[in-house]
């Protein structure tokens, strides 16, 4: 499963070898990936939305301007999904439009909106591969960074012999597993890590908590295992689905998250605190459902200090290389700063939580990280990408 994990958005152009499109996505599922299919009109023309909608198991995008599609996967969101774009078959017209910067249809469209990288699979007859303005296209192409996998030459479907066939889908497959490689930066690294929000209980039925949805810490439990890591997730309640290969542990409240890191942080070479762990809990638990009484129109709780679980790790004699966040909306640097220093941690990551659109419950984020005399952006990023640059940070300081 070199591709466990991995989102490849797969595009098909109109070409014969579109017929090789579903066999492709099927080896490209063998190896774990997650394939997302969009065509361009022509590629109807050679195989149907229905056959690659069966094949990748989701419905296949085809129009830029279609508001059921919008509503679901939009065209942006889908863009930045990809963890690859990859065009197989690539017509010739499709790398004209490419090359001049076209944004007429859904695919050409996604190909300039998407932050991933992308990889053209050229098929077509040998005399239009080898004419000057092709070759001129796939020049411009390749200065931008766009990787060219092919084509293979032999004899073609129109009784032709040269170059312009397109890859085989095994080739294709292996292409994308080394082009998605990712280095194991922390092989035979231990990570325990907390992630999404605390529930304080003030009776059977009522709670205090905060907005945190745990996509940020469950992004860096996934970054962390696809770098090799053994990563156990200790776990508020949130609703996501548990990064696979790694352990999950559920809590719910900040002493029991307490008792779970520290239960099993003497085996962990790497902590990461990214939960929201309320600071405060209700004094009391009431047994049963506080009722409303009729003649007081306020309510004063009382509130006692939950205990503080990274300052408690970083207070270890032995203690793991320790990595908080910092949630702030004012004087982030100074607030992170201050944390860093008294909370004994290695590095913290902070994110201005004022700003819309990023931090608690966004799909996006923005943090600047701080350690000792030293310091790094990583700008605004879906949190999975994030969660990958982080990593490769934390991983880099870990080791030196
Ligand atoms: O979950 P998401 O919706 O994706 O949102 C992500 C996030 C905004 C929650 C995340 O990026 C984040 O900032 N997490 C830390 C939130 C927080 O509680 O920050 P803090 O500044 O209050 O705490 C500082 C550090 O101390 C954190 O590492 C926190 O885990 C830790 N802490 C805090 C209190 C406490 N009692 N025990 C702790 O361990």
């Amino acid at each position: 499963m070199r591709l466990a994990d991995k989102r490849i958005l797969l595009g098909i152009s109109g070409g014969i070898a579109a017929y090789k499109s579903a066999e492709l996505v099927r080896r490209l599922k063998d190896q774990g990936a997650e394939v997302r299919v969009v065509m361009t009109r022509s590629a109807k023309e050679f195989i149907t939305p229905l056959t690659l909608q069966a094949v990748s198991g989701h419905p296949v995008a085809d129009s830029l301007l279609d508001p059921a599609a919008e509503a679901g996967m939009g065209h942006i969101e889908l863009a930045k999904w990809a963890d690859l774009i990859l065009i197989a078959p690539a017509s010739a017209n499709l790398m004209a439009r490419m090359a001049a910067g076209m944004a007429d249809e859904l695919l050409t469209t996604l190909c300039l909106a998407t932050p991933a990288q992308v990889a053209l699979a050229p098929a077509m007859n040998q005399q239009m591969y080898l004419n000057a303005a092709t070759q001129a296209n796939l020049k411009t192409l390749a200065s931008r960074g766009i990787l060219l996998w092919g084509p293979d030459s032999g004899s073609q479907a129109c009784g032709d012999v040269g170059p312009g066939r397109m890859l085989d889908p095994l080739a294709l497959v292996e292409r994308c597993c080394q082009q998605l490689a990712v280095e194991p930066l922390l092989a035979g690294v231990t990570l325990l890590l907390t992630a999404g929000p605390t529930r304080e209980a003030l009776d059977p039925v009522r709670y205090i908590s905060n907005h945190s949805s745990g996509k940020m810490g469950y992004a860096i439990a996934r970054a962390a295992r696809e770098a090799g890591a053994d990563v156990t997730l200790v776990s508020g309640p949130v609703a996501l689905a548990t990064p696979q290969g790694v352990e999950r542990i559920d809590v719910e409240s900040a002493q029991q998250m307490h008792q779970a890191v520290m239960s099993r942080v003497g085996a962990c070479d790497l902590f990461i605190g990214c939960a929201a762990v309320a600071d405060y809990r209700p004094a009391q638990v009431a047994p049963q459902k506080i009722k409303k009484s009729g003649d007081n129109d306020q309510m004063t709780l009382a509130l006692v200090k939950n205990p503080d679980i990274i300052a408690a790790v970083g207070a270890l004699a032995e203690k793991p290389f320790t990595v908080g966040f910092a949630a702030e909306t004012v004087d982030v640097e100074q607030y992170a700063l201050d944390k860093l220093r008294r909370k004994r941690l290695d590095m913290i990551a902070a994110n201005d939580v004022s700003q819309a659109g990023q931090g608690f419950n966004a799909d996006d984020n923005a943090l600047a990280v701080f350690w000792q005399g030293g310091q790094a952006t990583l700008p605004l990023a879906d949190k999975l990408t994030l969660a990958r640059h982080l990593v490769a940070l934390i991983a880099h300081h870990y080791r030196s």
